[in-house]
C-alpha cells in the first residue's frame, strides 16, 4: 500500500481524491500496489465524503513517515511554498499543479528535491490534463527546441468561444467558467494573461534550460479585446486566440547566441492552422523542434478531473524507481524584449486608409467601415509602435504566421 497526502481540497484536490478512488483498479495494476489518500490538509473543515481524512495540522503530514508523496493543490506561493519546502526537507516526493510556484520558485525547489533525493513533479501545471512537460523533456529530448506557442488558458478560451459562438456577455461567460471549475480563485490571473504567462515561463525554462523571470514577460489578456475585432478577423479568415509564446533567439534572427524571449498576447491566427480552431476549455500547445518540426498537443487545459489525471500520474511516477531529469539554470540573462520580434500586425484605427498607408506603406485592408482595419507587412513590435504613434488606434494585435 502506497500512502499519500493531498494539501488543499479545492477543485484540483477534490479531483485527485476522486481519480484515486474511481480508478483504484487500474492504478493498483500499474503501480503494483494500491494507492491510498491518508490525509488531506484543509484550512476549514466542511462536511462531505472526505471529512474523515481531513486535518488542519500540516505537521501530521510532515511527520508521518508512511506518507511518501504529497500532492500540493493549495495554489499561490506563500503557504504552498512553505509546505512544499518542508515536505521535500522531510524526504517526501511532492507533486503540484501550481504554475505560479513553479514559475517563481521552481528552480530552488527542484534543487532542494535533488539534494534530498526525492522528486518534485508538476506535469499538471501546464495544459491541465495534456501531457506536455514529459514529452518536452523526454520524447523530444533529441531536438533543439526553437519555439513553443499555445493556447494555455482554458478559462479565456472558454470565454472567447462562448462570446463568439453564442454572443454571451464577457461577465456571464466568466461566471460559467468559474462554475465549471476552470478559473483561478482570482480570475484576474486568467483574464489578464498572467496564468498563461506563468505557464509559458515553465515551458521556456524547460525548453531552453534557463530561468525565465515572470516579471520580465509582457502579459496581455483578453479584457481589452473587442468583439468588433473578432468579427473583422473572422471575415478575413483569421481567428483571435490568446497565445503564450516563447522562442529561442540567435544570430540567424539578429540576436546574441543563446538568448530567448517570451510573452502572452491575443493573436490573429489564419483559420487554416489547426490551433485556430481549438475551442472551449481545450488548450493546444505547439512545440517546434529542429528535427521533428511542429508537434501539437491538444486536450482539456483546466477542470477537476483532467488536472487531477496529471497529478495522480505524477504521484505514481514518484513511487516508481524511474529517474526524472528535470531542472534548469537560475541564470536569467539573455532574455530579450519580445517587441524586437518581427511579425505582421493587425490595426483598427479611427482614420482612413491613407492614414494607414502613410504610417506603414503597403497594407492589406480588412475593413473600411467608418474606421479602418488593416494588416501590416512584418515589422518588429518596436517599429509598429513608432510608426503608429500618430494614428488613432482602437486595437493592435499580432498575427501568427
Ligand atoms: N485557470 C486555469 C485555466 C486552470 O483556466 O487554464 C488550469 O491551469
Amino acid at each position: 500500500m502506497a500512502e499519500i497526502a493531498v494539501m488543499g481540497l479545492g477543485t484540483v484536490g477534490t479531483g485527485v481524491v476522486k481519480v484515486i478512488s474511481e480508478n483504484a483498479g487500474v492504478i493498483t495494476r500499474k503501480l503494483g500496489e494500491p494507492l491510498r489518500v491518508k490525509a488531506i490538509l484543509v484550512r476549514r473543515f466542511r462536511d462531505g465524503p472526505y471529512r474523515h481524512l481531513c486535518t488542519d495540522h500540516f505537521e501530521e503530514i510532515q511527520n508521518d513517515p508512511a506518507i511518501r508523496v504529497v500532492i500540493e493543490t493549495i495554489g499561490g506561493v506563500d503557504a504552498a511554498y512553505d509546505y512544499t519546502k518542508r515536505c521535500l526537507e522531510a524526504g517526501k516526493h511532492v507533486v503540484t499543479a501550481n504554475k505560479q510556484l513553479i514559475a517563481e520558485r521552481g528552480f530552488e525547489l527542484l534543487e532542494l528535491a535533488r539534494e534530498k533525493n526525492v522528486k518534485y513533479l508538476f506535469e499538471a501545471s501546464v495544459g491541465g490534463g495534456i501531457p506536455i512537460l514529459h514529452p518536452l523533456r523526454e520524447c523530444l529530448s533529441a531536438n533543439r527546441i526553437d519555439e513553443i506557442y499555445g493556447i494555455l488558458n482554458g478559462t479565456t478560451n472558454y470565454i472567447l468561444t462562448r462570446m463568439v459562438r453564442t454572443g454571451a456577455f464577457f461577465s456571464d461567460a466568466l461566471r460559467e467558467a468559474q462554475r465549471r471549475g476552470y478559473a483561478e480563485a482570482d480570475p484576474t490571473a486568467d483574464v489578464e494573461g498572467i496564468d498563461a504567462g506563468r505557464k509559458i515561463c515553465v515551458l521556456g525554462d524547460l525548453a531552453f534550460g534557463h530561468q525565465i523571470d515572470p516579471e520580465a514577460v509582457p502579459m496581455e489578456g483578453i479584457s481589452k479585446l473587442s468583439l468588433r475585432d473578432v468579427k473583422i478577423a473572422n471575415r478575413a479568415g483569421y481567428r483571435i486566440k490568446l497565445l503564450g509564446r516563447t522562442l529561442r533567439l540567435g544570430p540567424e534572427n539578429g540576436f546574441e547566441a543563446g538568448s530567448r524571449t517570451a510573452y502572452v498576447a491575443p493573436h490573429l491566427i489564419p483559420e487554416t492552422m489547426p490551433i485556430a480552431n481549438v475551442e472551449d476549455v481545450f488548450n493546444a500547445i505547439v512545440i517546434r523542434g529542429n528535427a521533428v518540426g511542429d508537434v501539437m498537443f491538444y486536450g482539456r487545459g483546466a477542470g477537476e478531473m483532467p488536472t487531477a489525471s496529471a497529478c495522480v500520474a505524477d504521484a505514481m511516477e514518484c513511487l516508481s524507481t524511474r529517474e526524472s531529469v528535470l531542472s534548469w539554470s537560475p541564470d536569467t540573462s539573455g532574455f530579450e524584449n519580445p517587441l524586437k520580434l518581427r511579425c505582421r500586425h493587425y490595426f483598427r484605427i479611427e482614420g482612413s486608409l491613407t492614414d494607414a498607408a502613410m504610417a506603414f506603406g503597403q497594407v492589406e485592408v480588412l475593413s473600411e467601415d467608418g474606421e479602418t482595419a488593416f494588416l501590416t507587412e512584418p515589422v518588429t513590435g518596436l517599429d509598429a509602435r513608432k510608426r503608429s504613434a500618430n494614428l488613432n488606434i482602437l486595437s493592435c494585435l499580432r498575427v501568427l504566421s
